[in-house]
């Protein structure tokens, strides 16, 4: 491990994890092992559908599978309190919350979270801690009401964390670049903080702050445009953090951003798929101004030995390698397309995705099986002409003979009326929603450089939605409300 992160670039003050005593499990690998493992890492990359809508034959599955279920999640949290000494001091855990593609979640209670500093909680100040009573030991009433109210103040200020079990198969380099990231970014505003990281032997966990949330799919179709815009803006706010640090998420999808409509906040949470911007990068055409992209391709195209109409039988090209990690139907263009020299605007895109799904009320929006079909979604909307256009920024071509593909698509406006079954006359989009689809049309750019960056997103008349109203009935109210609460 070390050998690998030492040509990394590492913050000055470098996150550690808490080991245990170097043990003779711990396994030197060789640059072999290391390289087949990122191999592994890549095909891991491929997510499958973590949202993909229950089977709703689950619902007839006799209740004994339940019970199995049950005692093996029962199993797995002994197996994992068990794996580090000292855990069930600290933690209690609770239930299961998450199983992701690299992960298991629990809600735990932190049985030490008082005897630490917490000024990294965003929500310290919301616990109230109500005065102990004055009594002396004197009656065993008296100690009895001091017993119950020490138990009643734990209770209520009950401090619940997040513990990511990862699991062992995730590489070395994997884990350590998800902690080196978080610890990165702790204090960023809507993004969640890492406590500490434990470890033995092979197992690694992360314990984050439990964020009470509620699922996607129980509010998007319910959401006003001024939620939507609320929403966003904590996800923007997120995401401009992020990538102020030069960081690039990669993975931004309603799972990965939990919401508690409720009290309208949100954090962004894992960042197993992170990456520094630059980190693995070549450069692509993208980059380079319009005129000179224009002369290399052309250039390109006179060397290349293949037919210059039609396609080889066997493509001898060699194939083109670039990240594509991430969950489908989320993906950007560029990485559709395997643009060598991603950007942050990656993010945008997916983020744009989420809105394009609230708007459109169905969830999930893109339901690819893979990359190809995925382009072929997106050209469904954007059309055959601007499709190509996009495909010739990163040097590739894109030609279809599907008939449902037309050479100018659709506008976002129309799929949105379409899906949400509103395309008959005199049934257009409120003015709200206009502002929404035109920010919209901004993230939904198929050109990374001319999409919008998340701090321009945040200056956006739709994200600015509401805040620069004057709060309603002035500050008396509140003062009177303020004074109720004092007495
Ligand atoms: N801090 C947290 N507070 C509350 N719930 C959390 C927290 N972190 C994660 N979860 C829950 O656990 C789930 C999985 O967490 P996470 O996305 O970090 O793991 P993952 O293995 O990378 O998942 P996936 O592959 O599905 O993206 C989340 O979708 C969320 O429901
Ligand atoms: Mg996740």
């Amino acid at each position: 491990m070390a050998t690998l992160t030492a040509s990394r670039q590492r913050p000055a003050e470098s996150f550690r994890i808490h080991e245990d005593a170097p043990s003779t499990e711990d396994t030197q690998m060789n640059e072999n092992e290391l390289q087949e493992q990122e191999e592994g890492d890549e095909r891991d990359k491929e997510k499958g559908d973590p949202e993909a809508v229950d089977n709703p034959e689950s619902e007839y599955s006799e209740s004994s599978d339940d019970e199995t279920e049950e005692s093996s999640i029962q199993r797995d949290m002994e197996k994992l309190q068990d794996t580090f000494p000292g855990f069930r001091q600290k933690y209690r855990l609770i239930k299961r919350i998450g199983e992701g593609t690299f992960s298991t979640v629990y809600k735990a209670i932190d049985l030490d979270y008082w005897d630490y500093d917490n000024s990294w909680d965003p929500e310290k100040d919301d616990t109230f801690v109500p005065p102990r009573p004055v009594g002396k030991y004197k009656t065993m009433q008296c100690v009895m009401d001091r017993l119950w109210f020490d138990e009643e103040v734990k209770r209520k200020t009950r401090k619940y964390v997040a513990v990511k079990k990862i699991y062992v198969t995730s590489s070395p380099t994997r884990i350590l670049n998800e902690l080196e990231l978080l610890h990165d970014l702790r204090g960023c505003e809507a993004v969640c903080p890492l406590i500490t990281a434990f470890r033995s032997t092979d197992q690694v966990c992360a314990i984050l702050p439990y964020f009470r949330h509620a699922d996607f799919r129980d509010y998007f179709r319910k959401m006003t445009v001024p939620d939507m815009a609320i929403y966003l803006r904590s996800l923007f706010t997120a995401l401009a953090s992020v990538h102020s640090h030069g960081i690039l998420h990669r993975d931004i999808k309603p799972t990965n951003f939990l919401y508690d409509p409720d009290s309208r906040r949100g954090v962004l949470v894992d960042f197993g798929l992170a990456e520094r911007e630059g980190y693995d990068c070549k450069p692509c055409i993208c980059h380079d101004d319009p005129v000179q992209r224009k002369a290399k391709l052309r250039a390109a195209h006179l060397a290349s030995s293949a037919p210059h109409n039609g396609y080889p039988r066997e493509d001898t090209r060699p194939s083109r390698r670039a990240n594509r990690a991430g969950t489908r139907g989320f993906r950007a263009p560029e990485v559709l397309f395997k643009c060598t020299e991603q950007t942050t605007k990656i993010d945008i895109w997916s983020a744009g995705v989420i809105l394009l799904t609230i708007m459109s009320r169905r969830f999930p929006f893109f339901n690819s099986a893979d990359d190809v079909e995925a382009l072929i979604e997106i050209a469904t909307i954007f059309g055959q002409k601007r499709m190509r256009a996009a495909a010739l920024l990163h040097g590739c071509m894109f030609e279809t003979t599907i008939p449902t593909i037309g050479s100018s698509g659709f506008s976002l406006e129309s799929i949105i009326l379409w899906s949400t079954q509103r395309d008959g006359p005199g049934k257009g989009l409120s003015d709200e929603e206009k502002l929404a689809v035109e920010f919209l049309g901004k993230c939904m750019e198929l050109d990374p450089s001319k999409r919008l960056s998340a701090e321009d997103a945040l200056s956006h008349e739709f994200l600015r939605m509401g805040l620069d109203e004057p709060v309603e009935g002035g500050s008396g109210e509140d003062d009177d409300e303020m004074d109720i609460l004092k007495v």
